[in-house]
């Protein structure tokens, strides 16, 4: 029987057959039942043209997800998407699965208005910050050959908890701050507004959907330690994240960097996660100058290099 490549739009039905294609194809990045779910069928940017499903001979083999940004884009702007995911089960790649299931990616945002790809910084719940660049060998050279360039690079750190200790210059800094009026607190609802405000102004949207997600788990039952907010007066001035063993995001004003409230906030947070019996922490994102400042004295090593991937999508050519 002659081997037929064939893509299809997702279908509820696949669900256990994409679940077990990722599971043998991005073996870096594990994903549970629950995360596919909450990550790709339930984003609201997410359709179903979005995760074409590569099949052969009728049966699944593969599959993508490409995200438009969502939200309103103002006009003339160059518009970017996403692929976040893209697999090919082991016994079924070099026949053109991949190669297919990347054009129909590509080939959905274009008509999402996209004009260019990058694989893969979704702001609206990325996996990863780009291909890792050692686990997917192979897939670097796949996507270098169909067009896609270097367009940054990522790292991911990991600390050991169990050896955290805090160093001997931070407790005189914590005065110093709070000297100046600045203090570290867990969540409190009063806070919600200023926190916003603060990260709104400072850093992008996601940050306040982060937030806002942390504040209703929190409210849910949660630990207020999973959300540190530095306070001046009626001002936030910083915050500090955790989510299980993930550490951040991290943020400082930018009136009030290189005080030492960035280290404060991420031993305030490092040590909530130890009591809260975590062993490590791990981040998904910076870059390496950031690292070297803050998360080396606290035993965050590299663990992974990412390349962010980049492919103009020539709407004009397309149009
Ligand atoms: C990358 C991947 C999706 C390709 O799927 P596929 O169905 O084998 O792709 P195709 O058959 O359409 O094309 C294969 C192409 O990739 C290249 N390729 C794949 N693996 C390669 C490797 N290990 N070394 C060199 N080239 C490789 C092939 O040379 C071929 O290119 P060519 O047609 O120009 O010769 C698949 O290998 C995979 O699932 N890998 C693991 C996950 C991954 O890396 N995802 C991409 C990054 S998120």
């Amino acid at each position: 029987m002659s081997t037929e490549i064939r893509i299809e739009p997702y279908r509820g039905r696949w669900l256990d057959q994409v679940l077990t294609i990722l599971t043998s194809s991005l073996t870096a990045d594990p994903m549970s039942r629950s995360a596919f779910i909450r990550k790709a069928l339930l984003d609201p940017n997410v359709h179903p043209n979005g995760l074409p499903v590569a099949l052969r001979n009728g049966t699944p083999v593969g599959v993508a997800l490409a995200v438009p940004p969502g939200g309103a884009q103002p006009s003339g702007d160059r518009v970017p998407g996403y692929i976040t995911m893209l697999g090919v089960a082991p016994d079924a790649r070099f026949q053109g699965a991949g190669s297919a299931l990347l054009a129909a990616c590509e080939a959905y945002l274009r008509d999402c208005g996209c004009s260019h790809c990058q694989i893969s910084p979704y702001p609206g719940g990325y996996l990863t910050p780009g291909v890792d660049i050692r686990a997917y060998a192979g897939g670097m050279e796949f996507l270098k050959r169909r067009g896609y360039g270097r367009a940054g690079q990522a790292i991911s750190m990991e600390c050991d908890l169990t050896g955290l200790t805090e160093p001997h210059w931070l407790g005189d800094r914590v005065q110093a701050l709070e000297a100046a009026g600045i203090v570290l607190e867990p969540y409190r609802p009063e806070w919600i507004p200023p926190l916003l405000e603060f990260l709104g102004a400072t850093f992008s949207a996601d940050w306040q959907r982060y937030a806002r997600q942390t504040a209703e788990r929190i409210e849910l039952g949660d630990s207020p330690e999973r959300l540190i907010v530095a306070r001046l007066g009626d001002e936030v001035v910083g915050m500090s994240h955790f989510d299980g063993e993930r550490f951040g995001p991290i943020g400082v004003s930018l009136d009030h960097r290189g005080r030492g409230l960035g280290h404060a906030l991420m031993y305030r947070t490092l040590l909530a996660m130890r009591s809260s019996g975590y062993h490590t922490a791990w981040f998904l994102w910076s870059g390496d100058s950031t690292a070297q400042r803050l998360y080396d004295g606290a035993g965050f090593r590299v663990r992974r290099r990412f390349a962010i991937m980049h492919k103009e999508l020539n709407l004009d050519r397309a149009g």
